[in-house]
């Protein structure tokens, strides 16, 4: 499955695995992943390299915004994130960006700068983009719109596991904590919160191994190819 102009949207709570998954369903069909959260993160990450304390974001004009030199490099089945022209990596998974990057996401302008990006890279390649909006605002007319989700406590144990951290029922509680307000904070946001779209498919993935959730998603996508592409709405 190739070309440019497909794309499989693929939404969901913090934790539920959208970017591992939407990774393994990219490289299944041959398409490139648009991790959106990553772009969100290296926004946060140009703000707090430039010092520009957290209380004064919501106030930048929009030349600011513009002025970020903020762009996206296919290889293989995924977008490098540049920032002044030179590749950002782990530094976006940091704690303090990871923290400080929801507030950032309910900035109008900070959105609004990130919208051409995303559909522009969307017109070259066809892409599986993973985020909070991707299927409600960015790209309402996807192919395939999937919405992946898990119990709170299943997504905090593999949080846990995924960032090789003991899973004890504490720790699981705490992290269960945390990413319920993370949740919180995007669905009550004025500005595209995370909102199941109207005609996603919906996977809870709870009792799901990582293979058969992306499986599922591969199936119902190639089952929305052999359809002609045209359908909308609810397959499998
Ligand atoms: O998915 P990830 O944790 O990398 O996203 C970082 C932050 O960016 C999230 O906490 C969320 O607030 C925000 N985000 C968003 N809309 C998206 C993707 C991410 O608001 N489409």
């Amino acid at each position: 499955m190739t070309g440019s102009g497909l794309v499989i949207t693929i939404d969901g709570p913090a934790g539920s695995g959208k970017s591992s998954t939407a990774l393994a369903v990219a490289r299944k069909l041959r398409l490139t992943h648009l991790d959106s959260g990553a772009l969100y993160r290296a926004l946060t990450l140009a703000l707090l390299r430039a010092g520009i304390p957290e209380e004064e974001w919501e106030e930048l004009d929009r030349e600011i915004w513009e002025e970020l030199d903020l762009r996206l490099e296919p290889e293989d089945s995924a977008f490098h994130v540049l920032l002044d022209g030179v590749r950002v990596g782990p530094e976006l998974r940091s704690p303090e960006v990871t923290a400080a990057a929801p507030r950032l996401a309910g900035i109008p302008e900070a959105r609004r700068r990130l919208i051409d990006v995303q559909r522009s890279v969307a017109e070259e390649v066809g892409v599986v983009a993973d985020g909070r909006d991707m299927g409600t605002v960015i790209f309402p007319d996807a192919n395939l719109k999937v919405f992946l989700t898990a119990s709170l406590r299943e997504r905090a144990r593999r949080r846990l596991l995924q960032e090789d951290r003991p899973a004890d029922p504490d720790r699981i509680e705490e992290e269960a904590e945390r990413i319920r307000l993370r949740d919180e904070t995007d669905e009550t946001r004025e500005i595209s919160p995370l909102r199941r779209p109207a005609d996603s498919v919906d996977i809870d993935t709870t009792q799901l191994t990582f293979d058969e959730q992306v499986d599922r998603i591969v199936d119902a996508a190639r089952r929305r190819a052999s359809e002609g592409l045209t359908g909308r709405g609810r397959v499998g």
